[in-house]
């Protein structure tokens, strides 16, 4: 199967970057919204990031136009028809998820690849919403997309092996490295490095040591090119809450219980550098 149609659901700040890592590819690309003005948010990052490219001499400007011309507005859900693979990029709640792909299911032709790029929810689960889950995979985009190599790759329960070549293929054309994990909750990525950020939050709350002090050993002492503090906050406290609460639910494993710093910042809106402000404050 070939792909050259690709639609992005969700033009936020992942759904920008994998539309943008498909442009760069080559790909025909449809970045869909509910809102207008979601989309030219997407596009306006995507624009940033080229324009950042050229001005380091990395790609031309006739390179950047040709990759912007690539990439096709859309607020329609009907769009899935022109597509021969779908990437969810929206919101993490699996209510959200589970009815975004059965209206995708509905309308996208029946070569067309259903794929999610949660972070933590079952893929078998969203697939389940469809006629199709043997074409519903997880691919699993690192922030920020651009720069980041990993692509994990998520088999559902029902996934073929063909589906899980092609997009291996994908990953790889998009110039990334996929790795294969199986369906279980946070994959590999979030059930490692969550926990992790999870125990930086208690060491802040159990007075071990300042934020900054955290931060500055797993910089310095383990040559991670972020603290986890700040990582939280790059990533977003309320998504690094709401994966914690899934590995917490998923295994019924006490090892996996939030914070109650980390539910105290989030429920003061403190969300990290989105919001401004979160372990630190942004300007
Ligand atoms: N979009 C596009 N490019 C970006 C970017 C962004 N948001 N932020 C930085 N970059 C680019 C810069 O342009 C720069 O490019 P060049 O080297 O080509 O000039 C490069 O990245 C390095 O940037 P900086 O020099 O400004 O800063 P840095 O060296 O501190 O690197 C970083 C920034 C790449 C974000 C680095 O700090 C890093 O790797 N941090 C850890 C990121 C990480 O762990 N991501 C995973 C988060 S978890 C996740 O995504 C999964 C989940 O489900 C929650």
């Amino acid at each position: 199967m070939e792909i050259k149609n690709v639609m992005v659901v969700g033009a936020g700040q992942m759904g920008a970057g994998i539309a943008q890592v498909c442009a760069q590819a080559g790909y025909q690309v449809l970045l869909h919204d509910i809102k207008e003005a979601a989309v030219e948010k997407g596009l306006a990052v995507i624009q940033k990031n080229l324009t950042r490219q050229v001005e380091k001499e990395r790609m031309t400007e006739d390179d950047k136009n040709m990759i912007l011309a690539n990439v096709i507005k859309s607020t329609t859900i009907t769009d899935a028809e022109n597509a021969d693979i779908i990437i969810e990029a929206v919101v993490e709640k699996v209510e959200v998820k589970t009815a975004i792909f059965t209206e995708l299911d509905r309308y996208a032709p029946a070569h067309a690849i259903l794929a999610s790029n949660t972070s933590s929810l079952p893929i078998t689960e969203i697939a389940a919403a469809t006629k199709r889950p043997d074409r519903v995979i997880g691919m699993h985009f690192m922030n920020p997309v651009p720069v980041m190599k990993l692509v994990e790759i998520i088999r559902g329960l029902a996934t073929t092996e063909e589906v899980f070549s092609v997009i291996e293929m994908m990953t790889k054309k998009l110039k990334k490295v996929p790795v294969a994990v199986n369906d279980f909750p946070g994959f590999i990525s979030n059930r490692v490095l969550m926990p992790m950020i999870n125990e930086a939050v208690y060491a802040l709350y159990e007075g071990v040591a300042s934020k900054e002090a955290i931060d500055e050993v797993m910089k310095l002492g383990m040559n991670h090119p972020m603290g986890p503090l700040t990582l939280a906050d790059f990533i977003g406290l309320d998504t690094c809450l709401f994966i914690m609460e899934t590995l917490h639910d998923g295994f019924g494993d006490d090892k996996y219980r939030p914070c109650p710093l980390l539910r105290k910042y989030v429920k003061a809106g403190w969300l990290g550098k989105k919001t401004g402000r979160g372990f630190y404050t942004y300007e």
